[in-house]
């Protein structure tokens, strides 16, 4: 294991080497009954709470006039909460407009895929191209980080609010060209990249571009994949048009923007260099269908969004108990709102933060669980239980800043998504890319092995394993990088559908997987067998049979050894996985779909060959269900978080040795968790 020194402890800020506990707080809707104001200083100190995070709607309250700013708000809250112990992450108001802004400028308004013109309302509704959107969002920017950025209480900033969506204004139509332009520098670049010669869709120029969009041109997928870059680098963009200003003034500030759970409209990757640590809001559909499911999805964008900084990010938001978007808006069970946060911090989260700190009392979110309710007080089972997620992180606070030593990652890449989803081959409805991201991530959660995700172009060096499901799309600079992998000593795993097309979407020549690929892996994949849903291949792997579901690929094995083959159909006896030894790693090849079983049986054998650490001795079959394990590490020690996510207590969890328990004291060697428990302990790294 790679070991982290102490020095390497790595904080949100510097200044603030604490966690975080607090919540999205929206004082200006309570401006004119100011002692509720007061009241929330004495609950938040009562719920263990040092963090609250402000202006994120805000506008309309900070400049009520264009060009008058009134901050009166802000400075008192700003002062009454710093007074009360806590610190602030400061928003910037972009994620919603004043009504003013929207009247005198239309053009801040998006225009949707079918040519509609948005009208001032809801949230998340501007153009991202807009100069006169960025020019205002500069503005009151700079004025906010002149007022507060060097304001000892302001650790943070929150950059708008959950960056979304796309707009097909002519603003943005011509800055989509003005990209391509730069990106191909020739309309006959572009044509060759788009393969624009079929049917007769050639451009003769940059101005008869459009966006893709059900009433345009959306056969040629090089130039679906450009405009989901394109909505991402403008985004991105936009971003820095935010941060600049705040930087400007503040050169420490540290900036983050709020991501989400499997957001599909922009490449997360490429806000990595924006922001300066990673934070997001996570709402996962607790207590319904597979709880293990559940809990491994969500682990799977803890575990992206620390490995997107390779350091702590926040939970930035979720529910103590409730939302009010779900279809069916569940509460969680008591004790699941504790299990939850401390899922975030065991992955390397160094905050629990929810949304939100106080129940509006009118507008679309009136119902969605807050740490305090409607009745007022701290009187309810909900309060309760966010103040001992409160008590937990002071007794842990020796965690915060710690980082998370990964040995295995998990290649998950938009683009590949993209580019996937848009071709129309395979399942046509449902590739099930992210889905087999997750099954294969399933595999580690299920025996306490971090994991790391990664895209298809990140560094591998310092990765044991490497997993890439579906890496339909490879570019020269993947394959000259999976490639060094191998050659250096990586062990990779790739399944069905790799390297078939390149970075504009066109398909390689020459046999896939992709030109070297070939040889790294010793096969030539030939075609691929799409099933329909209610039938079954089936393949035999060391005299076992194994179903297939979806798709079976017709592979050759050219130098690769074959470890399993088909036992159906007119391919039976072709290979269905190899392996081939290529420099002085191993490449496996999987491919067909399996439900599971298959890829726990290799992926063990491979384990235990590589030696993968477990955070807990695990069987075969992996740990008790609904049970996980976790570690963060300051290169000294070693904490480890074990996670009970079923209904059932689970007994004699056997541990690696001896344990110190953080949370209830004395030394362990095995402990046992009621349903929803979760134990905290500590062991010197040997
Ligand atoms: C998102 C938003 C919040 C709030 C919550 C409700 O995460 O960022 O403003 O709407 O959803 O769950
Ligand atoms: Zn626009």
């Amino acid at each position: 294991m790679i070991a982290l020194s102490m020095k390497e402890k790595n904080f949100v800020n510097e200044n603030f080497r604490k966690f975080l506990h607090g919540a999205d707080y929206n004082p200006e809707q309570w401006i004119e009954t100011k002692e509720i104001w007061d009241e929330d200083m004495r609950l938040m100190k009562l719920a263990h709470c040092n963090e609250m995070s402000v202006g994120i709607f805000s506008w309309a309250a900070l400049e009520p006039k264009e060009g008058e700013y009134d901050f009166s708000f802000l400075d008192e809250i700003i002062e009454k909460v710093y007074a009360n112990g806590g610190v602030i992450i400061l928003a910037t108001p972009s994620g919603a407009r004043p009504h003013w802004l929207a009247d005198k400028y239309p053009e801040v308004l998006r225009v949707d895929a079918t040519g509609r013109k948005m009208h001032f309302s809801a949230r998340h509704n501007h153009c991202f191209t807009s100069p006169i959107y960025r020019k205002k969002v500069r503005e009151i920017n700079s004025a906010l980080a002149e007022r507060y950025g060097k304001h000892p209480a302001v650790i943070a900033w929150h950059i708008s609010n959950e960056y979304g969506g796309e707009c097909y204004c002519p603003l943005c139509q011509q800055a989509f060209r003005n990209f391509l332009r730069e990106k191909y520098g020739s309309i006959q670049n572009l044509n060759r990249a788009y393969w624009s010669s079929f049917w007769s869709h050639t451009y003769d120029s940059f101005d008869q571009i459009e966006a893709p969009s059900p009433i345009t041109e959306q056969s040629i997928h090089g130039l679906n994949l450009d405009w989901h870059r394109f909505a991402t680098a403008q985004t991105v963009d936009f971003m820095k048009n935010e941060v600049e200003p705040i930087k400007a003034v503040c050169h420490q500030a540290k900036v983050t923007t709020n991501m989400m759970f499997e957001y599909y409209g922009y490449d997360y990757y490429q806000f990595k260099d924006v922001i300066d640590f990673a934070s997001w809001d996570s709402y996962p559909l607790w207590h319904s269908g597979n709880q293990e499911e559940t809990a491994e999805r969500c682990a799977f964008w803890h575990d992206f969004y620390r490995s997107l900084k390779k350091k702590p990010f926040l939970l930035m938001e979720s529910t103590p108990s409730l939302v009010n978007w779900h279809e069916y808006n569940k509460l969680k069970r008591p004790g699941m709102d504790n299990l939850a946060s401390m899922q975030a911090v065991a992955h390397g989260s160094d905050s629990v933060q929810y949304f939100q700190w106080r129940k509006s009392r009118g507008s679309v979110e009136k119902f969605h669980g807050a740490v305090v309710d409607h009745e007022g007080t701290e009187n309810t089972r909900v309060f309760r239980s966010v103040a001992k997620t409160g008590k937990i992180l002071e007794k842990i606070q020796e965690i915060a800043g710690t980082g998370v030593d990964a040995q295995v990652a998990i290649v998950y890449d938009w683009e590949n998504m993209w580019a996937l989803d848009d071709s129309q081959g395979f399942a046509a409805k449902d590739k099930k890319y992210l889905e087999t991201c997750y099954a294969y991530h399933r595999y580690f959660w299920k025996r306490g092995i971090n994991c790391d995700i990664v895209d298809r172009n990140a560094d591998l060096s310092k990765y044991k394993l490497i997993v890439a499901p579906m890496l339909y799309m490879t570019d020269a600079r993947t394959e000259e990088s999976l490639t060094s992998y191998v050659e250096n000593g990586g062990t990779l795993y790739a399944t069905y559908a790799l390297g078939m097309v390149n970075d504009t979407d066109l398909c390689h020549l020459g046999g896939f997987p992709a030109g070297k690929l070939k040889e790294v892996f010793g096969i030539w994949n030939e075609e691929i067998d799409t099933l329909y849903p209610d039938q079954t291949g089936e393949v035999t792997f060391r005299g076992k049979k194994y179903i297939a579901h979806d798709y079976c690929e017709l592979i050759h094995a050219r130098g690769a050894k074959v470890l399993a083959e088909y036992a159906k159909d007119f391919y039976a006896g072709y290979p269905a996985a190899t392996v081939h030894t290529y420099g002085k790693g191993k490449a496996y090849y999987q491919a067909f779909r399996d439900g599971g079983d298959f890829k726990d049986e290799l992926l063990s054998d491979i384990s235990e060959e590589l030696n993968l650490y477990k955070n807990l001795p695990s069987s075969k079959d992996g740990l008790p269900f609904g049970v996980t394990a976790h570690t963060r590490t300051d290169g000294e020690n070693r904490f480890l978080f074990v996670e009970n996510y079923s209904e059932d207590e689970v007994k004699d969890i056997s541990l690696n040795g001896n344990y110190e328990d953080m949370l209830g004291g004395g030394e362990v060697t095995k402990i046992s968790l009621p349903a929803y428990g979760f134990a905290i302990l500590k062991s010197k790294i040997q």
